[in-house]
C-alpha cells in the first residue's frame, strides 16, 4: 500500500543545510499498525508529512495504492490526502471556536456529502469515540483525551485507508493514552492501516512493527508475530520480536 524508494528530504536552516531523511527505503502493508520511534530530531514528522502527501520529498519515490504521487499536481495531491488519509497530531489541531460537531464534519465539506448526510456521520463517528453526547461542546470544555478523541472522529470523516499519528499521546495522561491506544487498536482490528509515532515504548508495543529512527535514516525495523504454536494446550500465546 505505501512503497517509499530512497527518500531524502533536506532543509535550508539559513546557511546550514540538514538533511532531515536519508535515502529511506519502506514499504507498509494494508492492515499493519507500525510504531515509530527515535529520537527528538531524528526525522520521524519529517518522514510522516511526506507519507500524510502534507510535504515533498526532495529525491526518491512514493507509491500510495499504486499512484506514484511525485508526480501528482498540487490539486491531485489535495484529493488523494483527503480520501486516503486521516492525520492526528500531538497537539489536536481543533478550531476552538467551533463545537465539537462542526470540527468533525470540517473535512467533508469538500466531499460529496450533502449537509445532513455531514452531520449524520459526524454524530455517528462522535458516537463511536465515545462522545456522541457531546456534540455541542466547544474543545475547551473537554479533557485532552476528549479532544484527541474528537481528532480521531475528525481524521475518520473521509473514512481513510491510512491513520497517521505524530505524538498523539504525547499530550495525555498515562489513562488517556490508554483510551485513545484502545481506540487505534479497534481502527486497525477493523482494517484501517496506522502509522504512530511515540518516544513512548508501552505506546509503541501496541503496534505490531516498530520502526527505529536514528538521524535521518532507518536502524531497525520489527514484525511482532504471535507463535500459536507455543503453549497452545494450555491456551497461551507468546510474542516475540523478529526483524524483518
Ligand atoms: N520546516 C523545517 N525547516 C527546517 N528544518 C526542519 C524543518 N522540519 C524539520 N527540520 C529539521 O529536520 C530534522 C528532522 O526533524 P523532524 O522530522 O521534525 O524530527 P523528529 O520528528 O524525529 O523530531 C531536524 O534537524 C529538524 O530541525
Ligand atoms: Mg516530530
Amino acid at each position: 500500500m505505501i512503497t517509499l524508494t530512497d527518500i531524502s528530504k533536506l532543509y535550508q536552516n539559513g546557511a546550514v543545510e540538514v538533511t532531515a531523511i536519508k535515502q529511506i527505503s519502506l514499504n507498509i502493508k494494508k492492515g499493519e499498525f507500525v510504531s515509530i520511534m527515535g529520537p527528538s530530531g531524528s526525522g520521524k514528522s519529517t518522514l510522516m508529512n511526506i507519507i500524510g502527501c502534507l510535504d515533498t520529498q526532495d529525491s526518491g519515490s512514493y507509491e500510495l495504492d499504486g499512484i506514484q504521487i511525485e508526480s501528482l499536481q498540487e490539486k491531485e495531491l489535495d484529493r488523494v490526502r483527503n480520501q486516503k488519509i486521516g492525520f492526528i497530531f500531538q497537539s489536536f489541531n481543533l478550531l476552538p471556536k467551533q463545537t465539537i460537531l462542526r470540527n468533525v464534519e470540517l473535512p467533508m465539506i469538500y466531499g460529496l456529502y450533502s449537509r445532513k448526510e455531514r452531520v449524520e456521520r459526524a454524530q455517528l463517528l462522535l458516537d463511536k469515540v465515545g462522545l456522541g453526547d457531546r456534540i455541542k461542546n466547544r474543545p475547551n470544555e473537554l479533557s485532552g483525551g476528549q479532544r484527541q478523541r474528537v481528532a480521531i472522529a475528525r481524521a475518520l470523516a473521509m473514512n481513510p485507508s491510512i491513520l497517521l499519528a505524530d505524538e498523539p499521546t504525547g499530550n495525555l495522561d498515562t489513562a488517556s493514552a490508554a483510551d485513545i491506544m484502545h481506540l487505534f487498536s479497534q481502527l486497525n482490528e477493523e482494517g484501517t492501516t496506522v502509522i504512530l509515532v511515540t518516544h513512548d515504548p508501552q505506546i509503541a508495543d501496541y503496534g505490531t512493527r516498530i520502526v527505529l529512527f536514528g538521524d535521518g535514516e532507518i536502524r531497525s525495523d520489527v514484525r511482532k508475530t504471535h507463535d500459536r504454536n507455543v503453549g497452545e494446550t494450555s491456551g497461551l500465546t507468546r510474542e516475540f520480536w523478529h526483524r524483518t
